[in-house]
């Protein structure tokens, strides 16, 4: 998709990699909704995108609150026009074991990373049909490996990209696509102090935003279906697709190392 004049409803867009995602879609002609919690942030950035000749405007909303996400997709539209292009980033995570996950935020990750983006792309079909649009959502190298210590998190990705399939399949001749891209780790604020830690002592990869901001807009450009970032885990996750007894032995020491950064006693 050419973004040239195109209207982005963007989810995440005061985040890590929402930000500079929002300013990259600006500078290629796009004029962007940004979407997310917090006010004071996401002026912030609209106040950047417009000191460089960009349009954008703010949308304030939880997007946990689904009851609400046809108000969020009718501020949008009221405030651009049409949308042509939706994109998911906003998410969450919980790095522990899974039998002390509160359930209460076991909820609302998969609320977030994976009801949420359902719903807002229901609520746009008919727009998307009609403008010839997309719909582009952010997963991760864990929904296609299921990772220990990450299970809440790995469950949301894994439906997420379930839902991008099956979506494309189905919307196959209709003019709307739809693409899953899943980077690897991002150095964001995403990860808190004990995934640093653990991503250091297991040799675990972090990209930095920009270039996986970069990733993103180039499959948007060529309307890539579905794209793994980073070698080797775009080949790990091929082969966790048909051999995943393989990964499982390949990641088992991995996994007990983590194990006490997930619990939090890696400082003890
Ligand atoms: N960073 C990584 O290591 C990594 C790796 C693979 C995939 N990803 C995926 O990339 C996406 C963005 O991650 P990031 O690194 O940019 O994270 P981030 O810096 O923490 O940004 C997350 C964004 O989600 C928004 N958000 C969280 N809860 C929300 C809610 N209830 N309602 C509305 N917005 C909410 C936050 O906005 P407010 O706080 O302003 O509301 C924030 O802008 C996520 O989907 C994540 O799963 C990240």
């Amino acid at each position: 998709m050419k973004l040239t004049g195109k209207n982005v409803l963007l989810t995440g867009a005061a985040g890590g990699i929402g930000a500079r995602l929002a300013q990259e879609l600006v500078r290629r002609g796009a004029r962007v909704a940004l979407v997310g919690r917090k006010a004071n942030a996401l002026a912030q950035l609209q106040a950047r995108i417009a000191d460089s000749g960009g349009e954008a405007v703010v949308v304030t909303a939880d997007l946990s609150d689904t009851a609400r996400l046809g108000e969020v997709v009718a501020r949008c539209h009221d405030a651009l026009g049409g949308i042509d292009l939706l994109i998911n980033v906003a998410g969450q995570l919980s790095f522990r074991p899974f039998d002390e996950e509160d359930p209460a935020v076991l909820e609302r990750i998969i609320r977030l990373n994976l009801v949420t983006p359902m719903l807002l792309t229901r609520a746009l079909l008919p727009q998307l049909r009609e403008r010839g649009g997309r719909i582009i959502n952010i997963g991760s190298t864990f929904g296609a490996i299921g990772f220990a210590w990450f299970s809440a998190y790995s469950a949301s990705k894994f439906g997420l990209r379930g839902f991008s399939e099956a979506l494309r399949r189905e919307l196959e001749g209709s003019g709307v696509g739809v693409s899953y891209i899943a980077p690897r780790a991002v150095r964001t604020p995403f990860n808190t102090g004990a995934i640093y830690r653990m991503a250091e002592a297991v040799g675990m990869h972090m990209d930095e935003p920009a270039w996986v901001v970069k990733q993103i807009v180039s499959a948007i450009e060529r309307d890539t279906p579905e794209a793994h970032l980073g070698f080797p885990e775009k080949l790990f996750a091929r082969i966790n697709a048909v051999l995943p007894r393989l990964v499982d032995a390949a990641l088992r020491k991995q996994n007990r190392a983590m194990e006490a950064f997930a619990r939090g006693v890696d400082q003890e």
